[in-house]
């Protein structure tokens, strides 16, 4: 079986060909660079930038595959969540395929498929934990198998990677700041400034961000924006993050415990999954409680149509071809 995936949730537009032995034909991400200077993803532009390419890197990925859009069985596409604008394009364009090649349409759901992407390069025991870290969303699940997942906690408001961002902003850094404020960690003091960490000592598995956010905000302007303070203010910010991020993972091994359900491994899944000064501290805390610590592939990590093809794969076709799926800002997991 071979399936053509498409994900434009926000400001990734990827496609890719994938058959049901995992080899990958062809897997293309292009990242819009129009956000650049805006701080974050702007809808419209983001909507714009999705038409202009889709129809261009289809084409490049059949070439590279040396395969027909008729040697296509399932035609994928993510659904939701996301923004509305671009999720319209990336499906009515994967929709329009099927229909016009009388083929099935899978709708994705995109958090599932964050979730679901390290279970293509690791044999994962279940039930296992997910630590969700996207720039939209922030969560902690019990994968009890591929097809039941429950949420146990989510931010109350900013998602994580969006902290990364907006803060990133706060220092000067353009449009996606993660991956710059963790190199400008590197060479940070990681204690130089104590920040709050929200909700760490609520009993329950949601995340605060943006007190965060604020606390980082005014000392950005009580101070100059030298290279020094960068790195010193990037690095705690991490080292707080960090803090939080096990906090939570300690009350879930916990909860589960309680309820007499053995976790051995966790996966961490999403954009910010690709940090890893944050990667290692929860590496170095699951280490000591004898639990395994799991990632995707790197080219899964951040938005890819790998994953989506990944998830279309691991699911019942006959159950989800549904050529009238509408795209959904706030899909949620079944
Ligand atoms: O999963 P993703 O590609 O898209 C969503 O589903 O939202 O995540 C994007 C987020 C962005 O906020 C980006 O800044 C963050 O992932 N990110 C990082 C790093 N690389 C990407 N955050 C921290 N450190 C990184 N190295
Ligand atoms: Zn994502």
């Amino acid at each position: 079986m071979l399936v053509f995936s498409i994900e434009t949730s926000c400001d990734e537009t990827s496609v890719c060909i994938m058959d049901k032995n995992k080899y990958i034909y062809s897997h293309i991400v292009y990242s819009q660079e129009v956000h650049k200077d805006h701080g974050g993803v702007v809808p419209e532009l983001a909507s714009r930038a999705h038409l202009e390419i889709i129809q261009k890197i289809t084409t490049q990925a059949f070439k590279e595959s040396r395969k027909k859009i008729s040697d296509i069985d399932v035609f994928a596409a993510t659904c939701g969540p996301g923004l509305i604008g671009p999720l319209l394009i990336g499906s009515t364009f994967s929709k329009s395929l099927a229909i016009a090649l009388n083929k099935p349409f899978v709708p994705i759901n995109h958090i599932e498929s964050h979730i679901l992407s390290p279970s293509f390069n690791n044999d994962l025991e279940y039930p296992h934990l997910c630590l969700l870290l996207t720039g939209g969303h922030t969560g902690i699940y019990l994968v009890e198998s591929k097809k039941n997942i429950i949420l146990l906690g989510e931010t109350l408001d900013d998602a994580l990677g969006e902290t990364f961002d907006k803060i990133g902003k706060l220092l000067g850094f353009q449009y996606p700041g993660g991956p710059e404020l963790e190199k400008r960690a590197l060479k940070g003091n990681d204690t130089a400034y104590d920040l709050p960490t929200p909700l760490i000592n609520e009993n329950n598995l949601d995340f605060s961000f943006s007190g965060l956010k604020t606390a980082v905000n005014h000392i950005v302007k009580k101070n100059d924006l030298n290279n020094k303070f960068i790195e010193d203010l990037s690095s705690s910010f991490q080292f707080c993050v960090s803090k939080i991020l096990i906090e939570k993972i300690k009350k879930a091994l916990n909860k589960l415990e309680t309820e007499s359900k053995k976790i051995s491994s966790i996966s961490i899944v999403g954009g910010v999954s690709n940090n890893r000064y944050i990667a290692k501290r929860i590496e170095d805390f699951l280490k000591s409680h004898n639990i395994k610590i799991i990632f995707p592939t790197k080219e899964m990590m951040s938005d890819n149509a790998a994953m989506i093809a990944w998830s279309c794969l691991n699911k019942d076709i006959n159950d989800c071809k549904d050529i009238l799926f509408k795209a959904n800002p706030r899909l949620e997991i079944k």
